[in-house]
């Protein structure tokens, strides 16, 4: 059975008190509730990964880092590497975040050399793509869907998919106030999981966790989530206020 995932990107924010303040409310939240089974993530930044990391050591929540370097060390001045990210206790990491992809050039080829790093490091992956609007005002959403996909995981053994967690995440919901409508989104979570069933078959495809990323608030989680194949949620300004979060956490 695959996994409800409730993942929160703190994106660039939240100095190291903040993120030790907002991990800590996070995990107490968690303890307190009786959670059927779903998974919560947290994604602080760089510098604050090895605090968060201990702040939520004995807990069920995990910490994810919001980027990596495909390298393992060497002249990559502003780079960090998944062994670095496992020395502070990292084992999962997001790649192929819009905002990567948008303001860092990061490319799918270049995000197929990062999944891989992470894969071989037995780090696990939540790995983000979406169409941009006018894509999907062109109806061009789901060949762009499959071409990122294609590229940046179709080499990748039927096996490796038990550590990606996939996230679908439209660029021109992001951070706008504007969501998916749930059909749109279990519409684009049906394609997806349809795409990995082509290539891997159905018993891989099953298993993948496809989470939806893009305005999630506590008034729409519910609805969103209670969608087939939507998975869980990718959470950005909603993942910054405690009880925000945790109202999404629990709209499973
Ligand atoms: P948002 O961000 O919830 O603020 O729209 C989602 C994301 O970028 O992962």
């Amino acid at each position: 059975m695959r996994k409800n995932i409730v993942a929160g990107n703190w994106k660039m924010n939240n100095d190291l008190s903040a993120s030790k303040k907002l991990a800590k409310q996070v995990v107490k939240k968690v303890k307190k509730a009786k959670l059927k089974g779903t998974k919560v993530i947290i994604a602080p930044t760089f510098v604050n990964l090895e605090s968060v990391a201990k702040a939520t050591k004995k807990s069920k929540v995990s910490v994810a880092a919001q980027n990596m370097h495909f390298e393992e060390s060497g002249a990559f001045t502003g780079e960090v590497s998944a062994k670095m990210l496992k020395s502070v206790g990292v084992k999962t990491v997001i790649l192929g975040h819009s905002e990567r992809r948008e303001y860092f050039g990061e490319t799918d080829e270049l995000l197929a050399k990062k999944v891989d790093a992470a894969l071989a490091n037995k780090m696990k992956v939540i790995f983000c793509f979406g169409e941009v609007l006018a894509d999907r005002k062109s109806n061009k959403h789901e060949k762009v869907v499959e071409s990122q996909i294609k590229n940046a995981l179709f080499h990748l053994e039927a096996s490796a998919f038990q550590n990606i967690v996939l996230a679908y995440e439209p660029v021109w919901a992001i951070g706008t106030g504007e969501t998916a409508s749930p059909e749109q989104a279990q519409d684009m979570h049906a394609f997806i999981r349809k795409t990995l069933s082509d290539k891997y078959g159905n018993d891989v495809a099953d298993e993948v966790s496809i989470l939806y990323g893009g305005s999630v608030k506590p008034a729409n989680a519910e609805e969103i989530f209670s969608k087939p194949d939507v998975d869980g949620g990718l959470i950005g300004g909603a993942a910054l206020n405690a009880d925000d979060f945790f109202a999404i956490v629990n709209a499973f």
